[in-house]
């Protein structure tokens, strides 16, 4: 029986297939229930004692022979046929699917393009920022309420160290390093401690807007507040101001524009009043110029700050603020077209 299997090894070991049909029927010849193998194994039983070992070692030595030559074989066929199937070089390529900007971003940017043209430049300053840029260079009293623990995010073991809670602080980081002419817009992130809701968030986005020159008065803010209007929601949009207050400007304003929704008609969205509020703006407060060493008696200013989501709601009518820190790609893509 030994020399049979001798026999056998050899055989295979000079196993050769002209396809992968042959080398299936070698397989099935050998190695299959039915095979060559098997029925050896099946006379093992038949085997005298003594030559149990020696011919049990034999058969198993012919079995990985014969399943690694053919495995050998197999893979030869495999990568023939793997060249076989090289991609097809004159198919149309799957378009590459692209991002879609940010609403926000898309607004931040168009609301830049437009002051720019007036020749404000990009200013920037830290999110992470301290009492005295945020509120007291701003003439915030002592006893401000927006300095409240309600309003501000502080950071626990630095009580001086904040979340600025207005693009308002890059104001003062320009101009404690700049004299005028200043001519700034200032986008950012800022952080209010608010309850999240469809409405609220505890951190949203604002641009601020500075011009400190000789003679710079109020009509100039409001032509450049009728110019920024128009650029941004339609040239047939109408702007009015009302009186109010903040600490860095005096006097301040807030702006309405005709509702862009309804045309000043009267809606849901405007409450039926025909106008809907985007910004406060205001003449520099001298005391602001003074506390960020500029000489209030040679020069004067304008100021104005507006809250990017709010803009972006009227733009395109989000309802649920939350969706812009969600990045559900659904919303976002319903942007595509405005990129
Ligand atoms: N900082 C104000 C806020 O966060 C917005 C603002 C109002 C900015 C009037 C200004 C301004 O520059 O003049 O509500």
């Amino acid at each position: 029986m030994i020399e049979k299997i001798e026999q056998l090894i050899q055989e295979i070991e000079s196993l050769k297939a002209a396809s992968a049909e042959e080398l299936e029927a070698l397989r099935l010849k050998y190695l299959s229930k039915k095979g060559i193998i098997n029925d050896l194994m099946a006379d093992f039983r038949n085997v005298p004692v003594e030559q149990k070992k020696a011919v049990g070692q034999k058969l198993n030595e012919l079995k990985t022979k014969a399943q690694d030559r053919i495995n050998a074989l197999k893979e030869v066929f495999d990568a023939q046929k793997a060249q076989g199937e090289k991609p097809d070089l004159t198919r149309t390529a799957y378009p590459a699917p692209l991002g879609t900007r940010h609403p926000l971003n898309i607004v931040k940017n168009e609301i830049i393009d437009i002051f720019s043209r007036l020749g404000f430049v990009l200013a920037d300053g830290p999110e992470v920022e301290d009492d005295w840029h945020v509120f007291s260079s701003m003439n915030f009293a002592e006893d401000h309420p927006a300095r409240d623990m309600q309003d501000t995010f502080f950071v626990e073991s630095h009580p001086d160290i904040i979340l600025r809670t207005h693009t308002s602080s890059v104001q003062s980081r320009v101009m404690e390093v700049t004299q005028p002419p200043i001519r700034i817009i200032c986008p950012g992130r800022v952080y209010r401690n608010e309850a999240i809701s469809y409405r609220a968030h505890c951190f949203f986005h604002q641009v601020e807007a500075l011009y400190v020159d000789r003679n710079v008065s109020f009509s100039d803010l409001k032509q450049v507040l009728l110019y920024f209007a128009q650029e941004m929601f339609g040239q047939d949009t109408k702007i009015r101001l009302r009186p109010s207050y903040f600490p860095f400007t005096e006097p301040s304003a807030e702006m309405d524009i005709s509702c862009n929704i309804c045309g000043g008609k009267g809606c849901p969205f405007c409450k039926g009043t025909g106008w809907v509020e985007i910004l406060g703006c205001g003449m520099v407060d001298p005391n602001v110029l003074e506390l960020n060493g500029i000489n209030s008696k040679e020069y004067t200013g304008f100021a104005l700050g507006m809250g990017i989501e709010r803009i972006t709601n009227l733009k395109y009518q989000v309802k649920d603020l939350r969706m812009f820190s969600e990045n559900d790609r659904r919303f976002l893509e319903e942007f595509e077209s405005a990129n």
